[in-house]
């Protein structure tokens, strides 16, 4: 079976979010289980010489858009199996930020244009396309439309993952004839009107043959609006076609038995490399060393939606615990302002990075004792995964992807991987640290939780098959 998978970012060639991770490792899981994945992708400035000399161009054509024919060209790269397809457009992707432009719609308009309309001009056709959030939410509506012209295009099905149902692309009404080229009944029949806008997302969801989200909770929580921020009431008519897979990880790229970026390797069986990565982080970040206190780390984008304030509120009652505490990321003011300050009250046991570093962040992986994740909402999440992979604890709300991927430890069962609290609230999250920390000074119990998370399959294996077999139920 052929896939083609489109997505706005990929890595490693570009990345910005867990997306990219996915959209770098699933396409890889399905090629060995089988299927033959091709994935599209936007030839960004960011995309550096060490790719862009690997490439070969195909050919160039002029996309139409609207009443703009644009130029477009094609080129390929191939890896561990996979092939890359890159679309060029120096005008919409020659700049230094993925998003956040003025143009974004037109920019991810046009590319939903180029991948339907180089899909005739490759020499292999593709079963399924498998779209990812609203950058690409326009292909299957475009696959709609253009199957009325080209029957190859009209076989083809659909899948639709929401990786977040919080950024949909939203836009005037003018803008749908006028700028995705599309005629007025995506709005009258509603299947692209949102509150007298248009809304890609929306069309995508009434468009596609399946969706999918990233985590079985997610899929759950999204028929209720404090998570589906107004789809709702869409996804809940369209459950019949709706899914939540857990996402994976790569299991290659996050091994602690290999790992190049940590101070030395380890693995479940001998942890003495923890020990060594926890010492040098401490002194990396100028916190002291001090073997015995259990290091909290969270590596976040300081968002709202990261569940930041219920930290924020009860940060000095968590250092009042024999803790140290490290942040690794960026995000809003009042976050970032909160962590430096605290930097200042605690400088040998409270280190805020406000950037990101991946190697920085693998470090902190490699040498925390506990990861905290307190997301209002989490459709999967990725790092509480790879924390565990680390032999780093995960301490999480119990919402999306974190509720599937970590159970609390029951201390008369003696099951779980981790901590957890349910209700959205700082004193809950507090009195679960409270209880983390002191479970740290049994370092038996503890030892047996670190191997249990790095034993654990997070692997794509089981969530590839899923996959697979949607896949072909849409193809029969
Ligand atoms: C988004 C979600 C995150 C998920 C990732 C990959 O970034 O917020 O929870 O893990 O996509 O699907």
């Amino acid at each position: 079976m052929n896939i083609l998978f489109a997505a706005s970012e990929v890595a490693p060639f570009v990345k910005t979010g867990g997306l990219a991770d996915v959209a770098g490792s699933l396409p890889k899981a399905l090629q060995r289980a089988g299927s033959n994945v091709r994935v599209i992708l936007p030839l960004y400035g960011a995309i550096g010489a060490h790719w862009r000399n690997q490439m070969t161009f195909l050919f160039h054509f002029n996309v139409t858009l609207a009443w703009r024919s644009v130029y477009c060209g094609l080129f390929s790269l191939e890896k561990d199996g996979v092939t890359y397809y890159f679309v060029d457009n120096e005008h919409y992707f020659n700049r230094n930020e993925l998003y956040g432009h003025y143009d974004d719609g037109e920019r991810f308009g046009y590319f939903c244009r180029a991948v339907v309309e180089c899909i005739p001009k490759l020499d292999w056709v593709p079963d399924v396309v498998h779209c990812n959030d609203w950058q690409t939410a326009l292909i299957p509506i475009y696959l709609k439309e253009d199957g009325n012209r080209i029957p190859m295009l009209a076989s083809i099905r659909t899948v639709f993952t929401i990786h977040n149902v919080e950024y949909q692309g939203r836009y005037g009404r003018e803008t749908l004839e006028d700028l995705f080229g599309l005629p007025a009944y995506w709005y009258e029949n509603g299947a692209m009107e949102y509150c007298g806008d248009i809304s890609l997302m929306k069309g995508a969801i009434c468009a596609a043959d399946f969706i999918t989200t990233v985590s079985p909770t997610y899929a759950q929580e999204l028929h209720y609006a404090f998570y589906a921020h107004g789809m709702e009431g869409i996804l809940s008519g369209n459950a019949h076609k709706l899914q939540g897979i857990l996402n994976g990880i790569d299991i290659d790229v996050y091994n602690p038995a290999t790992d190049p970026a940590l101070f030395q390797t380890y693995t479940a069986d001998d942890l003495s490399g923890k020990a060594r990565n926890k010492q040098e982080l401490q002194r990396a970040l100028g916190l002291n060393l001090e073997p015995d206190l259990p290091i909290i780390a969270c590596i976040s984008r300081l968002v709202p939606h990261k569940g930041l304030d219920l930290v924020t509120t009860v940060l000095s009652q968590m250092m009042e615990l024999p803790i140290q505490f490290v942040v690794l990321g960026r995000g809003d003011w009042q976050f970032e302002q909160a962590f430096v300050n605290a930097r200042q009250q605690y400088p040998s046991r409270l280190s805020a990075n406000t950037m990101y570093s991946s190697s920085l962040a693998m470090n902190i992986y490699a040498g925390a004792d506990l990861f905290l994740m307190p997301s209002k909402s989490e459709p999967c999440g990725l790092s509480q995964m790879i924390a565990m992979r680390y032999g780093t604890l995960p301490i999480v709300r119990q919402t999306g992807g974190l509720k599937d991927t970590v159970s609390p430890y029951n201390q008369y069962t003696g099951e779980g991987n981790g901590f957890a609290f349910s209700d959205y609230n700082a004193h809950d999250m507090l009195h679960v640290i409270r209880e983390a920390v002191s479970l740290y000074q049994n370092r038996e119990i503890w030892h047996t939780l670190m191997q249990r998370d790095m034993n654990a399959d997070f692997s794509w294996n089981k969530s590839a098959n899923e996959y697979l077999h949607i896949y072909s139920r849409l193809v029969q």
